[in-house]
Order: structure tokens, then sequence, then C-alpha cells
């Protein structure tokens, strides 16, 4: 895959930037910030980011697809296999994180655009890079490369090896083999788990379908969740 990296020393967000400037920017064009003043995650919250963290978005131009699903699943298959490179290992949590010893280490926001027919899908990734430390409410949250093995990381090798293995997923998404999907179930922090969805409702997890969509089981029935329709965050043991 021919990926071509726009730098930035500085900016909102790399998400954004994509999305405000889809008239200039081809497919696969990647954009890079040394760090985002303003980056975003799910539900508009903030993500946190500064110059040790890594932090940029694909533009993937594609076709309106029921698959779309698939796409925050095939970027954090290649985040664990490119954090796996560096021998850290790691695990996914459905839809969007790649969590280690359930703190957050890589978040993805995807979204999309339609124009005349043009699904200008956007692949944003913030992964915690170089940070040695993070403040108080984020300290049991959330880890980082350097945290998890000591060594400081080189952010354009790291981005590098990351557009290596997202090419491979994008590679399979299109040939629609998506053997990522297996690293994504194989690699799960969730599945078996128990979790409340809401109030009062314990589920359990039980797969990923071939659409990147949670299946649940909640009293002998099968549920169907896509990423933005539920929050995780009760999760436990039980
Ligand atoms: C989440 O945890 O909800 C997803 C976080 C995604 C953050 C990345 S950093 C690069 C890109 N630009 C943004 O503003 N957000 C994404």
């Amino acid at each position: 895959m021919n990926f071509k990296i726009i730098e930035f020393k500085e900016i909102e967000s790399t998400n954004k930037y994509i999305k405000e400037n889809l008239d200039k920017l081809r497919g696969f064009d990647v954009i890079v910030a040394d760090r985002q003043l303003s980056g975003y995650g799910r539900r508009s919250r903030d993500w946190f980011d500064n110059s040790d963290n890594l932090s940029f978005s694909i533009l993937v131009k594609t076709v309106l697809s029921d698959r779309i699903g698939l796409i925050t699943q095939l970027a954090a298959s290649a985040v664990h296999r490119a954090l796996k490179g560096f021998e850290i290992d790691s695990e996914i949590k459905w839809p969007n994180d790649v969590v280690i010893n359930s703190k957050k280490i890589c978040g993805i926001l995807v979204e999309t655009i339609l124009i005349d027919g043009v699904l200008n899908t956007v692949i944003g990734i913030g992964l915690n890079v170089n940070n040695s430390k993070f403040s108080k409410d984020l300290s049991n949250k959330a880890t980082s490369m350097f945290m998890e093995n000591g060594t400081t990381f080189d952010k354009s090798i790291v981005l590098k090896v990351l557009l290596k293995e997202v090419g491979k997923s994008l590679t399979q998404y299109f040939n629609k083999t998506d053997e990522f999907l297996s690293v994504c179930r194989n690699n799960s922090s969730l599945i078996g788990e128990y979790v409340f969805i809401e109030k009062n409702r314990r589920v359990k997890i039980i797969n990923i379908d071939n659409f990147g969509r949670l299946l649940v089981e909640e009293n002998g029935e099968t549920l169907t969740f896509i990423g933005s329709e539920v929050s995780l965050n009760n999760l436990y043991n039980g």
C-alpha cells in the first residue's frame, strides 16, 4: 500500500484535519502530528496528547458498504501486531482500544463522510509511545510502550511499522479475506467476560461477528451490538 505521510508539528486534530481537507487529500494520505492540541476520541471525549504520543490519521476512500464496521477491527489488529513486533503483548478491547493489563495503550477513532457516493473513511490512531507518567486521573487507566518495556522509541519508526501492519490488514479487508478478525478474536480482552451493558443488564460476551459487531448472550438469547451502541466501562470478572 502506498501511504503518503504528511507531517505537522502541531495541529488541532489529525482526524479533524482530514475531514476539513477532503478535497485536497487522496486515499492513503496519512496526517501525522508531533502534537495534537485538541485530539478527541469516541463520544467527543478529549484524547490526552503530547509529543510523547504518536497521533496520526489515515484517509481511505471506499464505496459504501456494510463491512465498514470492520475498519476499526482491522486497525486494532494492526496495532496489536505492531506492538508484538516491539515485543509488547497487548489485548484488544472491542471496539476501539488496545490495552495491556486493562490499561489503555492505544485508542482508535474511525469517522466516515459520504460525498458523491465515495465513502471517506478516516482511521485515527493515538498510541502512547514514550510517556513516562500520566496525570493522576489517567495513571490507573493508561500505559505506554516506554512504561511496558523501558525503552524509548523513535516515533517515526513506530509509525512505519504501524503503517506496514495497517497496509496488511487493509489488503485483507479489500480482498474480503478478513484474517485480521482472528487477531481481534484471539487477543480479545472481552470475549468470555461478563459485563454490564446497562444498570442491571449483565451479559456474557460471546464473540465478534464477521461484520465486526459484538455478540453477547443475555438470558440465553444472543444480541448483536455495533461499536457506537455500547459503552463497556463496567467490566468485571464474574
Ligand atoms: C478513543 O479512545 O475514544 C479514541 C481515541 C483516538 C485518538 C486519535 S489520535 C489521532 C486521531 N486524531 C484525533 O483527534 N483522534 C484520533
